[in-house]
Parts: C-alpha cells; sequence; structure tokens
C-alpha cells in the first residue's frame, strides 16, 4: 500500500511541494485549501501531468480534512507568505492563527503521522503545532535548516564554481536572519572551506546566507517556493524512506545547545522515527555569542506566540 502524505495550502509551497512528492512518488498526496476548488483545481491538474511525469500517485484536492484522514505525513505549509518589508516575525498573528486549527485537524484525521511545518516564523509556528497537538517531539518537525543550508552551500558552490553536490555546510539557530551557518564545519570535497576561500568572501557568503529569504522576497514581492517545498520534500522522503540523514532541522529542545522548550535549527538525524536524534556540535565562543542571540530571539517569539494560542 502505498504512504499517504497531506500537504495543507495550495499556494505556492503547497502546489510546489505536491508536484514533487508527485514527482517522485512518494505516496498517494492529498491537498488541502480553504479556498473553495483551489485545491482540486491544482490536484487536478497534477492527476494530468502524470503521464507525463512518468508517476502513478494519486493526487487529491480537497477544502476539509476528512480526505486526509490516516496520513503518514502531513506538511502544513499553510500561511501568510512575507512581502517586502516584512520579517518573518511580522507574521506570527496571522500564522498563530492558520497553524493552531491546522494542527488541531490533522490530530484528529491523523493521529499518528509526522508532521512538518513550514509557516513562518518557522521556529514559533512548529512549536504551536507541537503544543496543539501534543505529540512527541520526534513526530513534530520544522522545515528550515534544509532550505538555509541549501542556500549557503549554493553560495559557496557559485563562489567557487564547483558542483553543488560537493559542498557540504549546516546552519544552526532560528530561521530568521540571525542564524548561524557554521562555516567552520562547510566543506567541499572533504576540504574545510577556510582552506579554499578568503575570510572576507567566506564573511559575505554567511551575509547573504542569513538575508537570502528576504533578498527572493524583495525580487518577487513574496517569498521563495521552489526550494522551501524542495527542502520540505527532502524531509519527507527521508522519514518515509527511513533514509537516517543527518541535516539541520527545526527540532524541539530540551537541554540540548543550551535551550530548553523552544523549537530551533539544529543537526539532526531524520529516519523512520522522524527526528530520532539531535547532534549536539562544539561551537567556538563567537559561534556561542551568535546561537545564543538566535536562541534569545526564538524564546522571544515563542512567548509572544503562547499569548496569542
Ligand atoms: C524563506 C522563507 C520561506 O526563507 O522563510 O525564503
Amino acid at each position: 500500500m502505498r504512504k499517504k502524505i497531506t500537504v495543507v495550502g495550495a499556494g505556492r509551497v503547497g502546489e510546489t511541494t505536491a508536484h514533487i512528492l508527485a514527482k517522485k512518488s512518494l505516496g498517494d498526496i492529498v491537498l488541502v485549501d480553504i479556498v473553495p476548488n483551489l485545491a482540486a483545481g491544482k490536484a487536478l491538474d497534477l492527476m494530468e501531468l502524470r503521464p507525463i511525469d512518468d508517476s502513478d500517485v494519486t493526487i487529491t484536492g480537497t477544502s476539509g480534512f476528512e480526505e486526509t484522514a490516516g496520513s503518514d505525513v502531513v506538511v502544513v505549509t499553510s500561511g501568510m507568505p512575507r512581502k517586502p518589508g516584512e520579517s518573518r516575525e511580522d507574521l506570527l498573528r496571522k500564522n498563530i492563527g492558520i497553524v493552531k486549527p491546522v494542527s488541531e485537524q490533522v490530530m484528529k484525521y491523523s493521529p499518528n503521522a509526522f508532521l512538518v511545518v513550514v509557516a513562518n516564523p518557522l521556529d514559533t509556528m512548529t512549536w504551536v503545532a507541537k503544543k496543539v497537538t501534543g505529540w512527541p517531539k520526534n513526530r513534530v518537525v520544522g522545515m528550515a535548516g534544509i532550505l538555509d543550508a541549501a542556500r549557503l552551500r549554493c553560495f559557496i558552490a557559485m563562489e567557487l564554481g564547483v558542483s553543488v553536490k560537493d559542498v557540504q555546510a549546516f546552519v544552526l539557530g532560528g530561521h530568521g536572519d540571525e542564524m548561524v551557518p557554521c562555516v567552520r564545519y562547510a566543506s567541499v570535497g572533504g576540504i574545510p572551506i577556510e582552506k579554499l576561500m578568503s575570510k572576507e568572501k567566506i564573511d559575505a557568503i554567511v551575509k547573504r546566507t542569513r538575508g537570502a529569504g528576504g533578498e527572493i522576497v524583495k525580487l518577487l514581492g513574496f517569498s521563495a517556493y521552489f526550494s522551501p517545498a524542495a527542502a520540505a520534500v527532502e524531509m519527507v522522503q527521508a522519514i518515509l524512506k527511513d533514509e537516517k540523514r543527518v541535516v539541520p532541522c527545526s527540532a524541539y529542545l530540551e537541554g540540548e545547545y543550551g535551550a530548553s522548550d523552544i523549537y530551533l535549527g539544529v543537526p539532526v538525524l531524520l529516519g523512520a522515527g522522524g527526528v530520532e536524534k539531535i547532534l549536539e556540535v562544539d561551537l567556538t565562543d563567537e559561534e556561542k555569542v551568535m546561537l545564543a542571540n538566535s536562541i534569545k530571539l526564538c524564546s522571544e517569539s515563542i512567548e509572544e506566540g503562547k499569548g496569542l494560542l
């Protein structure tokens, strides 16, 4: 029997997530959106694409949650995207009003699912989803680190003129401009990037990575969606195929990295058990200060979120 994957929200991130999931034939897909006919129309378009894409999974579009029942993984993309001049935090009030009822529906119809949250402000929305569902921490995870790391890896590859396949890197901290790109751990074909690039170049890449979401919002007038969707699919695949990937995700911390009761981007082991493990890496004093700042901002956002629940 095929796996069942629900994608909540048929906006740009949701539709792109559904498309990539279908292309990879990871499972039957249910696309949900409260806007009447939106998900149904996009699902039908994706159904008709399948003969060209060589995919036999089914894609159903609906405006309610009944058809999502018994999903193995639910990806929550619903929420307002950023507009120019808006930070991810500016979305908190609006998106909590979406992520809370969505989490309640997910809990009701798919009580054993894994929940992958994509809505912003990411770490706070993932915390809200965990709070509302009351699910164990391994089953509620946020998508941000894979996206932020992909951006960092992309910029390193562009600078050095090398294949992105050979660039490894991760990003720690909240999914905000205070994230901590861990360049000390970044490598190209196993060679530390500090051996391949000047400090000035590395600093410029770190700065661009931190502002990469905003750079696209400025160009488009709304948030990125191809790379966020691809990152969410990578997480779904890691869970459904028990890949034991080591990737940065927003995970619930209970003392790791000196933080508790918050969601924060950290390297995790992602497999059939969801977040099976959180990996702690050594940090320099400077990195610790940067991470502490990111933790402080995440904690403040979650505190504000608590007040709105
Ligand atoms: C970004 C949005 C999706 O980083 O948070 O592009």
